[in-house]
């Protein structure tokens, strides 16, 4: 497999080495999808850690142990990622994982399973200014140089798993049927309660009014913020900086406006709307 010093190249993405390793990769390919299992499916810094907080809430009857206890990245554990394997045995069923992966390259057994997956959207100007940040932060990542260098890299998919249209291009596949919910960033901010009502529809579940006020309180982002099991906190300075800025940044939509140009904007706008122009897809912040 193709490096360079901080990432592999996986079927022409870039996944950082210090999260991933051939075997892992090999595992991802290998794994045995149960019809159980759920998956979280998201772009990088589209959500992922949010539904980490809410999905074993909604799983475990609103019992809030796993998301007291256990870091996010082994709660709900990337399947790509080195932990996955680590701990997958100690996951209950139904088990939760997430994947940064684009359909065509998920693993055989997924297809042939019964497993539902929810497909977290972000608008991708927050996802490019999110991304920015934590580059600065994380020193397993490249330096992004300018948020312009940096919009760059990202239109042209030299970024971490590769262009933002494909990945949600391709998860759009028909085959999928009534196996995946899609929902958005942008929504979740809108009204969490109101988002994790439709979550648990989607996933056949109830939690009581208190249970699901409680819940939406505790994944609210000033309290998520403090929880050390998913503000990142446990990671070393040397590995994530949050002095530069903290992995929980800002949780609001629209960000981007604080740091686009309108030449930046312009350029951004044009070659979103070429790769997504005979999609059908379209989204709430396509508007703005
Ligand atoms: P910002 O950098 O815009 O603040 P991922 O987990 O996929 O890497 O995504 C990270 C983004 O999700 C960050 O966005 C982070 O702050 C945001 N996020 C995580 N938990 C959140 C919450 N409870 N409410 C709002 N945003 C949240």
């Amino acid at each position: 497999m193709e490096s360079n010093d901080l990432y592999l190249v996986y079927h022409g993405l870039f996944v950082p080495k210090i999260t991933h390793s051939e075997d892992s990769l090999k595992y991802f390919e290998t794994f045995e999808v149960k019809d159980d299992d759920l998956f979280v499916i998201s772009y990088p810094k589209s959500g992922t850690t949010w539904m980490q907080e809410i999905i074993p809430l909604l799983l475990n009857g609103g019992d809030f142990t796993p998301v007291q206890t256990i870091p996010n990245w082994d709660r709900v554990p990337w399947l790509e990622e080195t932990r996955a394997a680590l701990v997958m045995d100690k996951l209950r069923s139904p088990r939760a994982l997430v994947s940064h992966m684009p359909y065509h390259l998920m693993p055989s057994t997924f297809f042939s399973s019964k497993a539902k997956a929810i497909y977290i959207g972000r608008n991708p100007k927050d996802i490019l200014v999110s991304s920015f940040h934590f580059h600065r932060m994380a020193s397993f990542l490249d330096d992004p140089g300018t948020l312009e260098e940096f919009a760059d890299k990202f239109l042209t998919g030299q970024v971490l798993f590769g262009k933002w249209a494909d990945h949600v291009k391709s998860w759009r596949n028909p085959d999928l049927g009534d196996r995946i919910f899609y929902i958005t960033y942008e929504e979740l901010v809108q009204d969490l309660r109101g988002a994790i009502g439709r979550i648990l529809c989607f996933l056949g579940r109830q939690l009581s009014a208190d249970a699901l006020d409680r819940v939406t309180e505790h994944c609210q982002f000033k309290n998520m913020k403090q929880n050390t099991m998913s503000n990142y906190s446990l990671v070393p300075q040397v590995i994530m900086d949050s002095n530069k800025s903290p992995f929980l940044r800002k949780g609001i939509s629209g960000d981007w406006k604080n740091h686009f140009s309108p030449e930046m904007e312009a350029k951004f706008n044009a070659a979103i709307h070429e790769e997504m122009k005979e999609t059908g897809i379209n989204f709430t912040w396509d508007e703005e």
